[in-house]
């Protein structure tokens, strides 16, 4: 059985001192010892290492970055590289957010550096697609899924694949409040197992996680994670309070014990 992933995903939230405060108040409220359930906060870079202080070693919470850039090192003014989130104890990296690709212009190609450079250096990517209103609306949700899933991830190893996530985030339903009905994202989901199953192999497909983003909140959390097809969650506004992000989080953590 895939263990279900919850990802906080901050975006430009919070500085190093309100993440401090928010990360003890956060871990005193979370399920201490979660059974099938991993727990990630993607703070900004700028609040990783206060987090990371705050997390300790043995935390029920794992640290994730929002972005990477390709190379290790060099002139490359504003970046952050892999290397680096793994020195402040990162172990999972978002990719191709549908923010990063609308705002500032990144592509298949470049999303697909991004990701082996993640993978070089031991960071688990979490691959975000997601289709516009208009390509829901002339019926091509199908057709984008499938070409961000090869533009990110072909021609890379089988191991490697076996260690990617994929969020599928429709660009509708981000900060709208406006969720894909749980039909509509068992629908995506399986589209994209199917094509993770050509681009990896079944066996990967079978063990990929998929996870639904856009305006997850705690009152839709439970119906979302009662598909097996759906293994988790990437939160947006909902991650930012205490009170949401740790109640998802209970729920998450006794979602597969009854056996759906
Ligand atoms: P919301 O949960 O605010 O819709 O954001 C989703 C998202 O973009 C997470 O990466």
């Amino acid at each position: 059985m895939r263990t279900i992933l919850i990802v906080g995903n901050w975006k430009m939230n919070k500085t190093a001192s309100e993440a401090t405060v928010f990360m003890r108040d956060l871990l005193a409220r979370v399920p201490a010892q979660p059974a099938n359930l991993e727990l990630v906060v993607a703070p900004p870079f700028t609040a990783l290492e206060s987090v990371r202080l705050v997390l300790g070693a043995s935390s029920p919470i794992q640290l994730g970055a929002q972005d990477l850039f390709w190379e290790d090192h060099g002139a490359y003014t504003g970046e952050v590289s892999a290397p680096m989130l793994k020195g402040l104890g990162c172990r999972y990296v978002i990719v191709g957010h549908s923010e990063r690709r609308t705002l500032f212009g990144e592509r298949g190609d470049l999303i697909q550096k991004k990701i082996r450079a993640a993978l070089k250096h031991g960071l688990r990517p979490i691959l975000c697609i997601g289709e516009t209103l208009a390509q829901r609306d002339n019926g091509t949700t199908d057709h984008v899924l499938t070409q961000q899933v090869h533009d990110g991830l072909s021609g890379l190893a089988t191991e490697a694949l076996a260690t990617i996530t994929i969020a599928y985030e429709p660009v509708w339903a981000i900060g709208t409040g406006k969720s894909a009905t749980v039909e509509q994202a068992i629908a995506a989901h399986r589209t994209i197992r199917q094509v993770l199953a050509t681009v990896a192999s079944p066996a990967v497909a079978d063990c990929t996680r998929i996870l639904y983003g856009g305006s997850v909140t705690p009152q839709n959390i439970e119906s979302l994670l009662a598909s097996d097809q759906i293994d988790g969650a990437l939160i947006g506004g909902a991650c930012l309070q205490v009170e949401s992000f740790a109640t998802i989080a209970t729920v998450a953590s006794v979602a597969r014990s009854t056996g759906v």
